[in-house]
């Protein structure tokens, strides 16, 4: 942490929302008795527990030790000896068994007439002669593959290709620049990009393909692109170099037999941002990680064969990774994938698609249920919603109003919300309810799946009381748990496992109160989430210098109604440079082209000197309050080298708001 933040925890939520009989009695997990059961035996015994399920999953050779780990190199090893490969655990399985013939992908693209549906013996044909194509271009196990689409089919497609011949996808946010794009190629040595020439945003176009170009002009070891059709729009294609989805498809064979993988051979790399510098590659593996996405999505969604599940995450995200293509795969769930936005061309899109397909299970994000909340319930009530059972949420903690309004207004006050808390480190969901077992409270993600045991620390590493914050630790790895950072095993040592030695660190604060329940209290780093995604205040920083007018800058959140987080950014100009307001919009603009438009500020003030310690610490302790606006408890600001600077930041905040 840059500075002693207390971690302070204000909610007061009294009220309670059992699970209805009726949703109890046909739920995988059927009690609060059979969970803390269940629960306790996972903790006293998790080999004997994860060796029982791990027989949900299809093995080639059955491991031969379950769990072993070195807490001091963090060296975390499930189901060694195993063998098994993730896209025959997804398709092939079920290709072959009554399955065959059941929808696996339902894909709405953001024109309304634009709909695809998959059933597996179709999507495995499908991501078969991709995989031979891969290998045409010379991709073998272990090599690293960028992709860079929009949610499209040929996402998934991509995805579960590289699986079956085992090279590790590396998957980058369409909506991130291309300059983020390069880094994460470089970071990784991806040698093959898998891009469109361009995606639909809100009725509007961005140029991937152009993107990626910019990208490989820099130092890299891509040696093929691959561009599927999506919009139209006009690229240019490197002799050589550049080939069109479509034309390699057309040759493929439908038959590719699946590499034999080991259980702890990497599945993919995704990159996300942490309190220092660059992003981080986080390193999952495939054995582990297949069982808990598997069992976290049967259980904790409480899916059944004839259900239609719906996450609205994008894929470039860990939501879209373990919930829409692994989890609800591997469990031969029929998964929707939709590629607009909520908002376009009307905010009754989600609506619409639910009552399309019938969507029984639907899960999206805090920050979408708050812009449309505001929308009313006009938009909402027009829809027929009555096939949803189940509602999820995920990315940030659910504001109790905003949770109402779900539960009531969508979930028409009988569907169960699931609040799932779980980080892209983390593979699967950890803290959650049960929702056949779990008595819900707004705002609160309860409880900790099986095998999961959290805990929750004062500063010296004692236990909180209850309702008294701390840090959120995990005391054991669980199978889904991320192996390392990409290249850089020191870095998952230090940021995760040091500030507490042989415990799992989350960044985020928490408490338990009376009844147990966890209640998530948000990031105790510099991590800023934005709409639910995560940014790092480091690199808007380092953004934000970058610029020839700018000396120095700090990035801190402020709250937003609908975002949730934004960013705040404190900018000290150089010397000579005028404060101008055009200024601002060019900056704001800077960092859109320098890490993608998410991690654009929304406000800007200039300051003429930050707060900082004798020893040159910036004081963001201070900064969190003054863009909050809260300026009247500032707090100790004696250890300040000069403490006037407070004074005229505070007075000038006070100018930004009129
Ligand atoms: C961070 C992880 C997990 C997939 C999406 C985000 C926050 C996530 C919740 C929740 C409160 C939550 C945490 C966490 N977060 N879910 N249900 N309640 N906070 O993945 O980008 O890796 O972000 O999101 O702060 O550490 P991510």
């Amino acid at each position: 942490m840059s500075d002693a933040k207390t971690i302070e925890s204000v909610m007061d939520e009294r009220r309670r929302f059992p699970p209805s009989k009726e949703f109890s009695e046909s739920a995988h997990i059927k009690s609060k008795e059979t969970y803390e059961e269940m629960y306790r035996g996972s903790i006293r015994d998790p080999v004997a527990f994860w060796e029982k399920w791990a027989k949900e999953i299809d093995w080639y050779t059955p491991w031969t030790k379950t769990f072993d780990w070195d807490p001091k190199e963090v060296r975390i090893e499930w189901f060694r000896g195993g063998k098994l490969n993730a896209s025959h655990n997804c398709l092939d399985r079920h290709a072959r068994s009554w399955r065959k013939n059941k929808a696996a992908l339902i894909w709405q693209g953001e024109p309304e007439n634009d709909v695809r549906t998959f059933t597996y013996q179709q999507l495995l044909a499908e991501v078969c002669k991709f995989a031979n194509v891969l290998k045409s271009k010379g991709v073998k196990k272990g090599d690293r593959v960028a992709i860079y689409l929009p949610m499209i089919p040929e996402l998934p497609i991509a995805m579960l290709a590289c699986a079956r011949i085992g090279a590790i996808h590396s998957i980058v946010f369409g909506g991130f620049s291309s300059e983020s794009l390069k880094d994460r190629i470089a970071d990784s040595g991806c040698k093959i990009l898998i891009t469109a020439d361009g995606s639909y945003r809100g009725g509007k176009l961005v140029a991937l393909k152009a993107n990626g170009d910019i990208a490989l002009a820099k130092e890299h070891y891509v040696e093929n692109v691959v561009v599927v059709k999506r919009t139209g729009i006009p690229v240019e294609m490197k002799e050589g170099r550049d080939t069109w989805w479509h034309d390699e498809m057309e040759t493929a064979s439908t038959v590719c037999e699946p590499e034999v993988m080991d259980a702890e051979d990497p599945l993919f790399i995704l990159y996300t941002s942490g309190s220092t510098g660059k992003p981080k590659g986080v390193l999952h593996t495939t054995g582990g990680y297949m069982l808990y996405v598997l069992l976290t999505f049967k259980w904790i969604f409480d899916y059944r064969d004839e259900d239609t599940f719906w996450c609205t995450a994008d894929i470039g995200w860990i939501t879209g990774h373990s919930y829409i293509v692994y989890g609800p795969l591997a469990a031969g769930a029929t998964t929707v994938m939709f590629e607009g936005i909520p908002t376009y061309p009307q905010v009754d899109r989600y609506w619409r698609i639910v009552e399309k397909f019938k969507v029984n299970i639907f899960y999206t994000a805090p920050t979408a249920i708050r812009a449309l909340m505001r929308e009313g319930e006009k938009w909402p009530g027009s829809r027929d919603l009555s096939s949803i059972r189940l509602l999820g949420s995920v990315g940030e903690a659910i504001n109790p109003e905003a949770w109402m309004w779900y539960y009531n207004v969508i979930g028409g006050g009988k569907c169960p919300i699931v609040d799932t808390w779980w980080q892209t480190e983390t593979g699967g969901i950890l803290i959650t309810p049960l929702p056949g077992a779990t008595v819900l409270k707004p705002g609160c993600a309860t409880v900790p799946f099986f095998g999961i045991d959290p805990g929750i620390l004062r500063e010296d590493a004692t236990e909180a009381d209850i309702n008294e914050g701390g840090y959120l630790v995990i005391k054991k790895p669980w199978p889904g748990i991320m192996r390392t950072v990409y290249g850089q095993h020191e870095r998952f040592k230090d940021i995760y496992w040091t500030r507490f030695p042989g415990v799992y660190l989350t960044g985020d604060g928490a408490r338990r109160d009376e009844d147990g329940d966890i209640w998530i209290v948000g990031r105790v780093d510099d991590v800023i989430k934005v709409s639910g995604h995560r940014i790092g205040a480091a690199e808007v920083e380092s953004a934000l210098v970058s610029h020839k007018d700018v000396a120095e800058a700090a990035v801190v959140p402020m709250p937003h109604p609908i975002k949730g987080e934004a960013i705040f950014a404190f900018v000290t100009l150089k010397a000579g440079v005028p404060e101008r307001e055009e200024l601002k919009k060019e900056l704001i603009q800077h960092v859109r082209q320098q890490v993608g438009p998410i991690a654009a500020p929304e406000m800007i003030q200039f300051a003429n000197a930050l707060p900082k310690t004798r020893s040159g610490k910036i004081m963001r302790r201070i900064l969190r309050r003054i863009a909050t606006g809260n300026v009247e408890e500032l707090g100790d600001t004696t250890t300040l080298a000069d403490p006037s600077v407070v004074d005229k930041l505070v007075s000038s905040r006070k100018e930004l708001v009129k």
